[in-house]
């Protein structure tokens, strides 16, 4: 069986990192066809087309997305960032983005291996909220955060499920509910209630705040961690800092339920600083491709890449020097 996999290299260092992800695939020897997408910056200031219908009725008939990054400094930010990436999220329901963080064996964590799975379609990202009086020196924005039973629940039980199949069945609930009082504890009852199905599950409630210097001073103690959109996406970028770095925090967002594809992507942005200079780490866009092996079923493929990433660990380069090291591995 041949998977039909979208190519959304993006922009920034996403084109580059992509294509060591695909050179990565191509090695494995893994059936599939790429479908290229041009989506991102540089076609929106060519043609003013961000997410073109077709393109997404093209990615909802994939069996997979695999994408870089998204977002240049010459278009103003959110435009890129809402309407490709938080788009994609939102139209194919990927409810959960799942963002694992193992130190590697050289670095100061080492022995580190929790996973953060954000809910990835509702919280301050729906984009509920707008302007007053925009442009006067009265002017008022409001940002909602929106929080639903039935998107909190779904997302709490997969975090409950994942944590299930780990060895040490620890799931962590981060929030702040000491403040967030109505947010907070809807999602607060809904981990208790849902917990109570779960009693082989050991859980934990910090506060978002709290679990910055739990990650910091002590990230061992996690396994699983579950939280809303924008803590999530705060964390994740902790959660890569101690964990050998962001160039290696991969990342999966999941539709479950599989009515339509997955998106895998780094969890690192466009990088447009580094653009050009061989100096992007391909390896999150290498475990990103081999988390969505995994998830079509490819386990013996992606366990293959996943090993040939830890034999490659001290392997200093360029990124396409990086990518060529892992093929050659796989
Ligand atoms: C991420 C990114 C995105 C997010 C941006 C690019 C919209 O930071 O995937 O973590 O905030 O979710
Ligand atoms: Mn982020």
């Amino acid at each position: 069986m041949t998977h039909r996999i979208g190519i959304v290299g993006g922009d920034g260092i996403g084109p580059e990192v992509v294509a060591e992800a695909t050179k990565v695939l191509d090695a494995t020897g893994v059936g599939y066809t790429p479908v290229a997408f041009d989506l991102g910056g540089t076609r929106y200031r060519r043609d003013g087309e961000i997410l073109p219908a077709a393109d997404l009725e093209a990615i909802r008939g994939l069996d997979a997305v695999l994408l870089g990054a998204v977002g240049i400094p010459e278009v103003p930010p959110g435009v890129m960032e809402r309407g490709l990436l938080l788009a994609l999220r939102f139209d194919l329901d990927l409810y959960v983005n799942v963002r694992p963080f193992v130190a590697p064996p050289s670095s100061r964590n080492s022995g580190v291996d929790l996973v953060v799975v954000r809910e990835n379609t509702e919280g301050t990202y729906a984009g509920e909220g707008g302007y007053l009086r925009k442009g006067t020196p009265h002017e008022i924005a409001t940002q909602g955060s929106v929080n639903t039973r039935f998107g909190v629940e779904r997302c709490v039980r997969f975090a409950f499920e994942l944590a299930r199949t780990r060895e040490r069945r620890h799931l962590t609930l981060v929030h702040k509910t000491n403040v967030l009082t109505f947010a907070g504890d809807l999602w607060q009852r809904t981990f208790d209630e849902v917990g109570r199905s779960y009693d082989d599950i050991e859980t934990a409630y910090h506060h978002v705040d709290a679990a910055c210097i739990y990650l910091v001073q002590d990230p061992g103690r996690y396994d699983v961690v579950v939280t809303d959109n924008l803590f999530g996406d705060i964390l994740t970028d902790l959660g890569g800092a101690v964990s050998g770095g962001i160039g290696r925090a991969a990342s999966a967002n999941l539709n479950p339920d599989r009515t339509g594809p997955s998106l895998f992507e780094p969890v690192h942005g466009s990088a447009p600083d580094i653009a050009g200079s061989g100096r992007a780490d391909p390896r999150a866009a290498i475990i990103s491709a081999a988390m969505m092996l995994e998830f079509l079923g490819e386990d013996e493929a992606a366990a293959r890449v996943r090993d040939a990433v830890a034999k490659s660990e001290d392997v200093v380069g360029t990124t396409s020097e990086i990518g060529d090291a892992i093929a050659e591995r796989v």
